[in-house]
């Protein structure tokens, strides 16, 4: 299954994500292939510096569990539409603000011009759960016609750390919460 990490936001978290997602399917014993569609190249110097955990760069003619592809932050650039193409499924990134809800509502919009087969899924991140727009983030997505997965990414240093630390050094709660979201993705609905 190939899963593309989008937004066309800069900064919302989508490479923060992707290498989650990434080494939480890793972690439990599936084959995961990364591929990096920004030119930034983050998600590949994040995998230098924390290497392992069942993750590596995509090579060419090997199969693989999950495919996890970080992508470009502008909906035109080419990387960001090859990803939509070559998706089963599609996250959308989004940090919790309303206003970054209304713009995950264009991407989405662009994502379904390109792919009309696929429904794709909004991924909270840099989560704080106890604000108001925390507690009702699902709901107004949900207005918007946006699809929410019930699993976020909370706002937490220790995950920005995770770029140089590398997965296991994560608190036991941050991976086992990672690890639900990581089934929720794969079991979603595309
Ligand atoms: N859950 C989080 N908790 C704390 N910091 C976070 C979290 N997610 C992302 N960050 C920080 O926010 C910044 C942007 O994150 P990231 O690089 O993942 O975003 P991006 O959407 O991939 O950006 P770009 O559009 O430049 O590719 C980084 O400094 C990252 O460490
Ligand atoms: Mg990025």
């Amino acid at each position: 299954m190939k899963i593309a990490v989008c937004n066309q936001k800069g900064g919302s978290g989508k490479t923060t994500a992707a290498m989650l997602l990434a080494y939480a399917l890793g972690t439990a014993g599936r084959s995961v292939g990364l591929i990096d569609r920004d030119p930034q190249q983050t998600a590949c110097r994040w995998l230098e510096t924390a290497p392992g955990d069942g993750v590596e760069m995509a090579r060419p003619g090997i199969s693989y569990d999950f495919v996890i592809i970080d992508t470009p932050g502008y909906v035109r650039d080419p990387g960001f539409v090859q990803a939509i193409r070559e998706a089963d499924k599609v996250l959308l990134v989004c940090s919790t603000s309303p206003v970054d809800v209304w713009s995950t509502q264009a991407a989405a919009d662009f994502v379904r011009s390109k792919r009309p087969d696929l429904r794709p899924l909004i991924l909270f991140s840099r989560f704080v759960g106890h604000t108001g727009f925390g507690k009702s983030s699902e709901a107004f997505a949900k207005a918007l016609g946006l699809r929410a997965l019930k699993h976020a990414i909370p706002e937490r240093q220790c995950i920005q750390r995770a770029s140089l630390h590398g997965y296991s050094a994560l608190p036991l709660l941050e991976r086992s919460n990672l690890a639900n979201l990581a089934i929720e993705v794969i079991t979603a609905k595309p």
